[in-house]
């Protein structure tokens, strides 16, 4: 499949020139293809989330097993009402403080959602982004975008076109270059089908974030589970139990193709710990690399590589360069990555969970 490669502005999404292009693009998702898009999250693999063939090419896109449903995207409220239904009040409420943005709600599924959208289950994961070029791609695709992160299964959520083009050349019909995103990781999901919200993917919009709308809101206690499966796994590998409830966070993912490691605790014993795992990896001849806050990136020895992901005291910094850090570290063929711990704020959660899942939970606490 040829894959066109086109390029919007996001503050120029609602001009003449920019809504020609989405024109195309909405067409090629109402006649069943595949389009790569910006999101304020991360990029998105687009397809009708109405029609069953179009999520079943998005599985084969990814390399994705088909039992991990899709999110679907919409762009207004309204269109809730034709994705799910029985929605609770809190879904209401959590829209009007959050949406659009970087909140996906799973509820119970609207019969016109192919099970195939949902991977099967009789829920159903809904996504308002802000992103203007999502919203009007959604709008001239049909107003239903089913779309999981444009990588290929296993690998880190793309954060630019780049990462997009890289994964998905040949297998999607349109990329649509907005930029860079803003945020850096994926949505957080919130589940509202039993008796009490429980967050089943931490993401932007923090745990206060919702306890202030919801009250009450648990944390999947799932999430620490140690086993991930390859993505590759397929369907019907998934076991029941104590696993993650989304089924995508049971599977592995973002791993670099080196070995990773993740040191949390006290800031100087784990620089310490870091220090020497990286002289005896460069002793073995490994190219080695760090993953460190710019408050700790001089205290590796020379011929680390050193990436810094933003100052320790701001989760968000390092949230928006962590898969472009993760994605590097293959290019620059690192075979041994050490990875600081990041505890402070709340959204530290977010990334502290994509650098568990990255490292395979090898995690060090000092
Ligand atoms: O920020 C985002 O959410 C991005 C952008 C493109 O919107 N999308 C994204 O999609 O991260 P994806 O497919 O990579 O991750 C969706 C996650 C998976 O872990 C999946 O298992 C879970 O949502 N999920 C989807 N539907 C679900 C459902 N009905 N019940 C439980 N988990 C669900
Ligand atoms: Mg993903």
């Amino acid at each position: 499949m040829e894959t066109e490669i086109v390029r919007i502005d996001p503050g120029r999404a609602r001009e003449p020139e920019s809504r020609e292009i989405l024109r195309r693009a909405g067409e090629i998702i109402k006649s069943g293809g595949l389009v790569a898009f910006p999101t304020e999250t991360v990029y998105g693999l687009g397809g009708n989330a109405l029609d069953a063939t179009a999520s079943r090419r998005i599985y084969a896109a990814k390399g994705r097993p088909s039992d991990n449903p899709l999110i679907v995207h919409i762009a207004e409220t309204a269109d809730l009402e034709r994705t799910a239904v029985e929605i609770p009040e809190s879904a209401y409420a959590l829209a009007a403080r959050f949406w659009p943005g970087p909140l996906t709600m799973i509820l119970k599924k609207h019969p016109d959602i192919p099970t195939e959208t949902t991977g099967g289950l009789d829920t159903v994961a809904v996504r308002f982004p802000s992103h203007p070029v999502a919203q009007e791609l959604i709008a001239a695709g049909g107003g239903f975008i089913a779309a999981p992160s444009a990588n290929r299964s296993g690998r880190p959520s793309p954060t630019t076109a780049a990462h997009c083009i890289e994964d998905l050349t040949g297998q999607v019909n349109m990329i649509i270059d907005g930029g860079e995103v803003g945020i850096g990781v994926e949505s957080s999901i919130v589940d509202l089908t039993e008796e009490k919200p429980v967050i089943l993917r931490p993401g932007y919009i923090t745990p206060s974030m919702l306890r202030e709308v919801l009250g009450e809101v648990e944390t999947d206690p799932g999430l620490d589970a140690a086993a991930d499966l390859p993505p590759e796994a397929g369907s019907g590998n998934v076991p029941a139990g104590p696993g993650p409830k989304a089924p995508g966070m049971r599977y592995r993912h973002y791993a670099p193709q080196g070995s990773m490691l993740l040191v949390t605790g006290d800031e100087a014993a784990m620089v310490e710990r870091i220090r020497q795992e990286t002289a005896q990896a460069l002793a073995q001849g490994k190219r080695t690399a760090v993953i460190a806050s710019r408050e700790t990136a001089d205290a590796y020895p020379g011929g680390v590589r050193v990436f810094v992901a933003g100052s320790r005291h701001d989760p968000a910094e390092v949230a928006h360069h962590l898969f472009g850090i993760l994605r590097a570290c293959d290019e620059e063929g690192m075979e041994m990555i050490c990875a600081e711990g990041f505890e402070e704020g709340e959204l530290s959660r977010a990334v502290m969970n994509r650098l568990e899942k990255a490292c395979g939970h090898n995690i060090v606490r000092v």
